[in-house]
Order: structure tokens, then sequence, then C-alpha cells
């Protein structure tokens, strides 16, 4: 397929590989997994978590890396494109436009969740989780959440840093950001790993996290699980197929999918492992929800030598993951803006960087003065935000994909782009036609069966 003169392209398969892991690990793996491991009956969920990995995610995302680079395009232009190729309806670009819209929302609760961990770096380098106890901990996050101008504040500050990187397109902004700071992510990674095998109990936390104790899967995990799924490896709203189609076409689609969803899915168990082995070393609660990492990591920085440094560094690692995946929520918006009208990267990293700054605002007034207010099922603003993206919008995406890559696309171009020997063809065929789309729609099918 030809694709335009003027795009920009990954400099190499590593600048790829990195900006795609920088995508896939984020506030997914550091925030998010522990705590939904902890209100979801802990092995449980982990256990049909990495199924979902498994049979639906590393499939999925070779997918959407084919189809974004057999389209070189923003992805609702590229569906299109596909659909023409195809000789099948243009009504597949609402894939493409439901994911830009899907990141639009995406990035308004993520970027509250970092502005926390950008206020907690401070908070660390300054020492205040020098011998604090759970109470304090505690209260201090809860003061924090009911002050909603602090909020507002890291807020600004983190749409501010996410829209300067890309504002400098692909090269320039997004690689050398990806190349930096990723590898200073594992780094600080492996400090933290190493500090909390010597002093947490890391027993008691493998064991929470993987003896199988199948009770406590319910309908409500396995959908949080497979949303989470789709959350974590960046899947279901065009921001792998953009990267993908920033790609050059000599490289291996499965060998760099198996390694993003690899170091994808052992960070966020590495991460878990190592957060529930401080807390249960420190008597903590493992379910306590979205504070989880605020409200107990601190009880531990505090206790343990070094805590100053080792705490100010891990929050570090978590506003360089939530950065590195931030920059990949608005990319597909981006692109399609710079690819449709007349605006540069600079005014459509405004535009968007604006939506986002309002709508991240609603977002975090649920934690205070619009506690009360509910939108869908009953839920506050940022739980809409956070459960119609991650456990709707990204598995619908994901089928929908799947669904085209499977049964509308030639089977020859699906072939010929993935460059895969026809035994392993054959089993990504038969996955991506008939397991991962019935497993999505059946976890669908079930659910909405329940809600009547
Ligand atoms: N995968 C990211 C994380 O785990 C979040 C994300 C979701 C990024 C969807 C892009 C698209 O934090």
């Amino acid at each position: 397929m030809t694709e335009p003169a003027h795009r920009s392209h990954w400099t190499n398969r590593w600048t790829f590989i990195l900006a795609t892991a920088g995508s896939a690990i984020g506030l997914g793996n550091i925030w998010k997994f522990p705590y939904m491991t902890g209100v979801n009956g802990g092995s449980a969920f982990v256990l049909v978590f990495l199924a979902c990995i498994a049979l639906v995610g590393i499939p999925l995302m070779m997918c959407e890396i084919m189809l974004g680079r057999r389209a070189q395009r923003n992805p609702v232009d590229g569906m299109q494109l596909l659909a023409a190729e195809a000789r099948a309806t243009a009504l597949w670009k609402w894939v493409g436009i439901m994911g830009l819209f899907a990141g639009l929302l995406i990035l308004a609760f993520y970027s509250v969740i970092a502005g926390w961990v950008l206020d907690y770096v401070v908070r660390a380098a300054g020492g205040e989780f020098r011998g604090i106890d759970g109470a304090t901990a505690q209260a201090r996050f809860n003061a924090f959440l009911a002050a909603p101008l602090e909020l507002i504040l890291w807020h600004s500050l983190f749409i501010a840093m996410t829209m300067g990187v890309v504002a400098r397109g692909v090269n320039s902004g997004l690689e050398k950001t990806n190349k930096i700071l990723m590898p200073a992510l594992f780094a600080i990674l492996l400090v933290l790993l190493g500090y909390s095998m010597a002093v947490g109990d890391f027993a008691r936390s493998a064991s929470f996290m993987f003896t199988p104790d199948f009770s406590k899967v319910t309908p409500v995990v396995v959908l949080s699980a497979l949303g989470h799924a789709f959350f974590s490896l960046s899947l279901g709203m065009g921001a792998v197929m953009v990267y993908g189609s920033y790609l050059q076409r000599h490289v291996s689609i499965a060998r760099t999918t198996l390694f993003v969803a690899i170091a994808d899915t052992a960070v966020g168990l590495l991460v878990g492992l190592a957060i529930f082995a401080l807390v249960f070393a420190n008597g903590l609660e493992p379910a306590a929800g979205p504070g989880l990492i605020f409200q107990t990591l601190p009880i531990a920085f505090g206790k343990m030598a070094g805590g100053t440094f080792i705490g100010t560094l891990f929050f570090l690692l978590v506003a360089f993951a939530a950065w590195t995946s931030a920059i990949s929520l608005v990319e597909p918006a981006i692109s399609w803006l710079t690819e449709n009208t007349r605006m540069t990267r600079h005014q459509a990293a405004w535009l968007i960087g604006l939506t986002d700054w309002v709508l991240g605002i609603a977002a975090l007034l649920s934690f205070n003065v619009w506690k009360d207010v509910h939108l869908l099922f009953g839920l506050n603003v940022f739980d809409t935000l956070d459960k119609l993206t991650t456990n709707i919008l990204l598995p619908l995406g994901g089928l929908l994909m799947a669904l085209f890559a499977g049964w509308v696309m030639r089977t020859h171009h699906v072939q010929e782009e993935l460059g895969l020997a026809s035994g392993a063809y054959r089993v990504w065929r038969f996955t991506i036609r008939f397991v991962s789309p019935l497993a999505i729609a059946a976890i669908f099918l079930y659910l909405f069966g329940l809600v009547k």
C-alpha cells in the first residue's frame, strides 16, 4: 500500500519496541494492577488476567500493529483505507473514531492519578514519609484528595508535560523521551524489587498472587481482568495501531509483540509482588482500592533505611511510566488532526491538551466537591470514565479489530504484513477469528444478561 511521503518513522526496531513498551507499561501496571488484584481477591484476578493476555492480548497486539503498519495512516483513515482495500464498508473507520475518543477519555482520569504521583515524588523527596504510620498516611492521602486546587495543579502539570512531548513529533518527541525514560524505569524497578525481596514478605505475596482459588472467580472479576488486559497492553483504541503505522516494513511484528507483552506483564507481576510483599510485611490492607500505593507504600518507605531515596525513586519511576503511556493515549487524535486539518502538531497538542485538562478537572472533582455526582450505573465521573473505557470501549474496539482482520481483510494481505510461517499464521488466524472475539463477546453477553 502506498504511503504519504511526509510521514515520520521510528529510527529502528528498538525505538519502536521501546515506545510500544513505554505505552504499555504505565499506571496500569504500577497503580491499577496491584489495586485491582487486591480488590478482586488476589490470584483469581491474576490468573484470569494472564489467560486474557495470552488468548486475547497477544494476538490482538499483533493484529493492531499489523493494521497500523499496513495502512500507514492514523487509525481513522487507516481503517477506512483498509476497508476500501478489502471492498468493505467505510463504516469501519468508526473503530478508529471510537478509539480516538477512548484515548481522550482515558487520559482525563489517567492524568489525575499521574498528578497524585507527581505530588508524591515531592512528598517523598521532602522526607514526609519518615516514621509515618498507617493512620497518618491515610489521613494525609485523604486530606490531599479533599483539596481540589492542589489536584488541579498537578493534573495541569502532567497534561503540560504530555503535550510538550507530543508537540515535538515522533522522532524528537516520542522517540527521544522513550529512549531515556524506559531504561531508567527498568533500573529503578530493579532497585525496588531488590529492596522488597530483602525486607518484604515475599512468600506471602507470591501465595496471595498465584495460589489458585477459583471460588473467587466471579463474572465481574473476569470482565475486570479482560478490561485490564486491554488497558495494560494499550489495546483496542488505536495507540498501538498508530505506533505500528510509524513502523518500517521489515520489522517482525510477532517478535516485537512478544517482547512488549512479556515485558509489560512481567513489570505488572514484579511490581505486584514487590508491593504486596511490603503490604504484608507491614500488616497493611491489600484491598485498599485506588489509594493502595499512596496509602501503603509511604509507610514502608518511611520505615526502611534510605526510604526517602528509594521512595522518591519509586514515585519518579511511576511518573516516567505514566508519561510515556500518556503520550500514546493522545497520539491517535493528534495524528488524525494533523493528517486531516491544517493544524500543526503544536496546535493539535494544544487543542487536545485543553480538552483533556477540562475533562480531567471534572474527573478529579469526583474525589471532593462532586463526590455525590453520579453518571452511568451510579458511578461518579472518575469511575465512569475508567469503567466505560476499560471495560467497554477497549474490549469492544479490540473485538471489532479482530473481526476486521479475521473476517474482512484478504487473508494474503494479512499474511504478507505479518510475515509469519504458515503454521504460526494458521494458529494466529484461528485465534483472531474465533478465540479472541468469542471470549470478548461471551463476557459481554454474560454481563448484559446479568444487568437485566
Ligand atoms: N497501557 C497503559 C498503562 O498500563 C495505559 C494505556 C491504555 C495507554 C490504553 C494507551 C492506551 O498504564
